[in-house]
């Protein structure tokens, strides 16, 4: 026997088991995402190496050390997507949808990063991502919120999370507090890791960001940012908190986060969980107001966030509101020759009406496939025999709860089992 090929490390198969928990959270999300009218959009999940590292910054984790980056076969330099904003603002500059617009766009797919893989932290992951374009005011920062907030609710995960914002100004007063954390970093170089000190160099706001206790006190007595914010970034900050406040969302104002992709301006925030271990991110986001100007496209207000699939799974398996799995409604065990054939065509009409139906398949005599009737979670086993066959008749065997099999005509199946199984 040869060897079998193992999959690729981090990235990992969703089996049919978790699939009704995927579905539940795509299907809820998509559901909130139509009541606040944003369209969904399907992206490419290649796009060219240049716009990741325009975008995201050249000096950030994702772009220095994550991507998968290749040459594909006429030598240009691809990436598979680590994010989702960057190519929806690439598609949106390409497709036009963005000058003089005002745009509310979701998608969800598979994104992948070159992490160390742990629980909550793979090489492929998938995203539910929403972005908005063309608006200004504080009242689609507060919308972006109140829609993850919803989603919470909806998936019975909101007393698990908890949402840390915080303003990173405009570039101008950013630059101004570069400066000045610069200086303080400097003078406690002693303290600094080696991490930090790179950063230092090369994106000292990142410094902020360190997991390491060790950096705990140099980072609690750094200067914050909301110190050096620009009068309208204040404002803007001021409104948006007073929105969530109006609308019962609690917060906590977190002057250190400041995210790890560069495009960032004023509003940034996470929802937090401490039920997944050290990756504790359910959902991050914020203002990105340069990045369309930035990959060529007329400049345009932006705003958006995006939440961790496999996290959000997690949560709801552990702690939310599981979705009633989609078990069968029926399990049809035939033995014989024209019971097979006619259970073929019976299953077929119970599925035109709207039931879930699995075909017995394989050998087997009746003990065998009724265990396989009980195993498949199905709420009643239809039985035929060669006997019942030439009756034109069927037993129906209640699986989940007492009842004694009964036989009925084929032509009475349907609306019994649609009583039993929908009620209808
Ligand atoms: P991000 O913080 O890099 O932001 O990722 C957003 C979310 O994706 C995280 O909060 C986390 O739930 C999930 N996530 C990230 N990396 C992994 C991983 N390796 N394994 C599993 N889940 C992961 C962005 O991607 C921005 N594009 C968000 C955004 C949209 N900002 C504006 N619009």
């Amino acid at each position: 026997m040869s060897k079998a090929i193992q999959p690729v490390r981090g990235m990992n198969d969703v089996l049919p088991d978790e699939m009704p928990l995927w579905r539940h959270v795509e299907d809820t999300a998509r559901a909130i995402f139509a009541a606040y009218g944003y369209g969904e959009m399907r992206l490419p999940l290649l796009e060219k190496t240049e716009l990741f590292a325009r975008s995201i910054g050249e000096v950030t984790d994702i772009v220095e050390k994550e991507m998968y980056t290749f040459e594909d076969r006429s030598g240009e330099s691809l990436t598979l997507r680590p994010e989702a904003t960057a190519g929806m603002v690439r598609a949106g500059i390409s497709n036009g949808l963005l000058h003089n617009q005002i745009q509310r766009l979701w998608c969800t797919g598979p994104m992948f990063r070159h992490e160390r893989p742990q629980k909550g932290r793979y090489r492929q992951f998938h995203q539910l991502n929403v972005e908005a374009y063309g608006l200004t005011g504080p009242g689609i920062d507060a919308e972006m919120i109140l829609m993850s907030a919803r989603l919470w609710r909806a998936l019975g995960v909101a007393d698990l999370v908890r949402l840390e914002i915080n303003s990173l100004g405009t570039p101008a007063a950013r630059a101004t507090y570069r400066d000045t954390l610069v200086a303080y970093l400097r003078r406690r170089e002693a303290e600094l890791d080696e991490d930090s000190r790179r950063r230092l160099v090369t994106n000292p706001l990142r410094v902020l960001d360190s997991k390491n206790p060790e950096m705990r006190a140099v980072i609690a007595e750094a200067p914050s940012i909301l110190d050096y914010l620009d009068d309208e970034s204040r404002r803007h900050f001021d409104e948006l908190c007073a929105l969530l406040t109006d609308n019962g969302v609690q917060f906590r104002v977190n002057p250190r986060l400041v995210r790890g992709l560069d495009y960032y301006t004023r509003t940034v925030f996470e929802w937090l969980t401490d039920r997944l271990g050290a990756q504790d991110a359910v959902c991050s986001g914020g203002r990105y107001d340069g990045l369309v100007e930035l990959l060529g496209g007329q400049p345009t207000p932006a705003i958006g966030w995006a939440a961790g699939i496999e996290r959000l799974v997690e949560l709801v398996r552990e702690h939310g509101k599981p979705p009633p799995a989609d078990l069968p409604h029926v399990y049809f065990a035939a033995v014989g020759a024209a019971a097979e054939r006619a259970a073929c065509t019976l299953a077929e009409r119970l599925r035109d009406r709207g039931l879930r139906v699995v075909l017995n398949t394989g050998a087997g005599g009746f003990k065998a496939q009724l265990r396989r009737a009980d195993r498949s979670g199905a709420a009643y086993a239809v039985v035929l025999g060669d006997d019942e066959a030439a009756r034109r008749v069927a037993g129906v065997k209640p699986l989940r709860e007492r009842g004694e099999q009964q036989e009925m005509p084929w032509d009475a199946l349907a609306e019994y089992l649609l009583r039993c199984c929908l009620g209808s």
